[in-house]
């Protein structure tokens, strides 16, 4: 079979992976994959959002099976592009991606269905929106609607930073048209847990849980990024709460999803708090999360493509999916200064004797060398028994790893640590 991977992150890097766990597997081309990946996959240089190119690309190579990773062109409609010209597809049709899509359209589908979620106002205008803010419990958040590469969403502390924000998103359009309307929520609090989710529009398969740490600095200090750690499973997702979320969450989405006509196929991230009132949605994604794909599919012992088809076909309540009982770490070795200002360019020294997968992110190839090409540039992933020993050896295999500029947070995991003493 031959398969095309649209992205070229971590992420990215992991499904491949994992997909070529399976022997009828011959050829997998990722577009455009990175100077990383291509140790696995063989790259093409055309970008995840060139939707006409990469159809044109899966026709004249007789793709069998396209996965379509990134969210841009999932919400652009490349599955639906794909699908037309015959060729199967993981990931949902653009109607269904808008879950992710658009933020007022997902938190209008969680009230009319009654998910629980923040409560919320929808605006338009940043007038009605500053007005609304005079008396707004604080503190609060602000979302632009559309898609913000992860950072279109703004806490706000104090009324006047509220109100910055909604100047910046709305007037500044500092995301540009994703910020035409905002969302502005109350602001809860909790341990937040990531569930990946399989479905094929029927039937809904969570993926081991897992916990991302998304600020730059140890101890969730400086600014918000990728995601700079996950670990696998979340210890604060516990089987009773597992079941809550199914109940109330996971399976009233997939219906209200068919209700409104957009049945979604693929993977459906519930981004969730824990709060005291229960479990909340944060944000729905469309597709598997970066970086807790790369904890969770090195613990699925069944075979993912099997899996991605079944949702495709809709056959998934026939389909295994297992999980081991074990427990993932992936730690990201980042660009000094990333998210903000940082250099590139560095050779990647990565030892042949590494236990533990190395994820490639942001590298490119110049000759044998492989160099830094952006802030996230690698993750290291590693498997144990237990959570503590994951930890331990995803460090001790990160030592071996080195790039001038190098950076990493040194406390992945040890929040989750503390929850499980607890
Ligand atoms: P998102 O881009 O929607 O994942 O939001 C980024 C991060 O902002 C989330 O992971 C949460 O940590 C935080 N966040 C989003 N919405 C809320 C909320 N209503 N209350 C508190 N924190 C939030
Ligand atoms: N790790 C969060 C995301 O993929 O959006």
């Amino acid at each position: 079979m031959k398969i095309l991977v649209v992205g070229g992150g971590g992420r990215e890097h992991a499904i491949i992976r994992k997909l070529k766990e399976n022997k009828e597997i011959e050829k997998i081309y990722a577009l455009p994959g990175n100077g990383g990946i291509a140790a696995d996959a063989e790259c093409v240089a055309i970008g995840a959002k060139e939707i006409d190119k990469i159809v044109a690309f899966a026709k004249e190579n007789a793709i069998d099976y396209a996965v379509v990773a990134p969210d841009d062109p999932l919400v652009l409609g490349a599955v639906d592009a794909l699908s037309a010209i015959g060729i199967p597809c993981f990931g949902p049709a653009k109607n269904a991606a808008i879950l992710e899509g658009s933020k007022v359209f997902s938190k209008n589908l969680m009230k009319k269905y009654d998910i629980p979620t923040a409560k919320y106002e929808v605006f338009s205008d940043a007038k009605a929106a500053i007005q609304y803010l005079d008396t707004a419990p604080i503190p609060t958040v602000v979302k632009a609607d559309g898609l913000a590469l992860g950072k279109g969403v703004i806490i706000a502390f104090t009324r006047a930073e509220a109100v910055a924000a909604v100047r910046s998103i709305m007037e500044d359009k500092q995301f540009g048209e994703s910020g035409n309307n905002i969302v502005i929520e109350e602001f809860l609090e909790g341990p937040e847990v990531s569930v990946l989710s399989f479905t094929d529009g029927k039937t809904v398969v969570p993926m081991i849980s897992s916990m991302d740490h998304k600020r730059a600095g140890d101890n969730d200090t400086g600014l918000n990024t990728g995601g700079m750690g996950t670990i696998a499973p979340n210890p604060y997702y516990t089987d009773e709460i597992a079941k809550e979320c199914m109940e109330k969450i996971f399976l009233p989405t997939i219906k209200a999803m068919n209700a409104e006509g957009r049945t979604f196929k693929g993977c459906l991230y519930f981004g969730l708090m824990l709060t005291k009132d229960g479990p909340k949605v944060i944000e729905y994604n469309c597709r598997f999360g970066d970086p807790e794909t790369q904890v969770v599919l090195p613990l699925l012992e069944s075979d993912l493509l099997t899996v991605m088809m079944a949702t495709t076909n809709g056959t998934l309540s026939e389909t295994e999916v297992k999980f081991s009982d074990g427990a993932a770490a992936c730690v990201i070795a980042a660009s000094k200064g990333y998210p903000e200002k940082y250099a590139s360019g560095f050779e990647i020294t990565l030892p042949k004797d590494l236990e533990g997968e190395v994820y490639v992110a942001g590298a490119k190839l110049e000759g044998e060398k492989l160099l830094t090409a952006g802030g996230r540039v690698l993750g290291v992933t590693a498997t144990a028994d237990t959570l503590k020993n994951a930890i331990k050896k995803a460090y001790a295999e990160l030592e071996k790893v080195k790039f001038d500029n190098m950076y990493y947070r040194t406390d992945i995991g040890q929040r989750a640590l503390k929850a499980k003493e607890n």
